[in-house]
């Protein structure tokens, strides 16, 4: 399928986008620098932290799983069986508990993954959430190359 565009630039800080790319629905999320600081902080309670399952492209194989870091790119699909998580960037949720760091909320099952898509231990997802190929032009986002 055809590529996916997206200018970034209109993305305010701590908004996440929908964008669809063959079929699937994308996350585009523009991180702030407080939820990029928080993502070191919950290593011991990911199942892979280091995301050494290759569910990224080579060039998103860091720390935040992205290009640029203020920018993470997602397929909104939860690694269990398929339904799409919730945002949730509300640190310390009353539902999610005290050490919730804020991230993505799977409410079919439960499962729960950081603002990098990793996902944390003892949920029923096995795997961090796959990173799509994707470049960027400028301000704007190629998803699909
Ligand atoms: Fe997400 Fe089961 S589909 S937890």
């Amino acid at each position: 399928g055809a590529p996916a565009e997206l200018d970034v630039s209109t993305i305010a800080p701590g908004s996440l986008v929908t964008v669809e790319w063959r079929g699937k629905p994308v996350w585009v999320l523009h991180r702030t620098s407080a939820q990029l600081a928080a993502l070191g902080g919950h290593d011991g309670d990911l199942a892979d932290p280091q995301s050494k399952e290759p569910e990224q492209p080579a060039y998103a194989a860091n720390a935040t799983r992205a290009l640029n870091p203020e920018f993470l790119v997602l397929t909104a699909i939860c690694t269990h069986l398929g339904c799409i998580p919730s945002y949730r960037p509300d640190a310390g949720a009353a539902d999610l508990g005290d050490d919730w760091p804020g991230g993505f909320y799977c409410p079919c099952h439960g499962s729960k993954f950081d603002l990098a898509g990793r996902v944390f231990r003892n949920v029923p997802a096995p795997r961090n959430m796959e990173v799509p190929s994707y470049a960027f032009e400028g301000s704007k986002l190629v998803i699909g190359i």
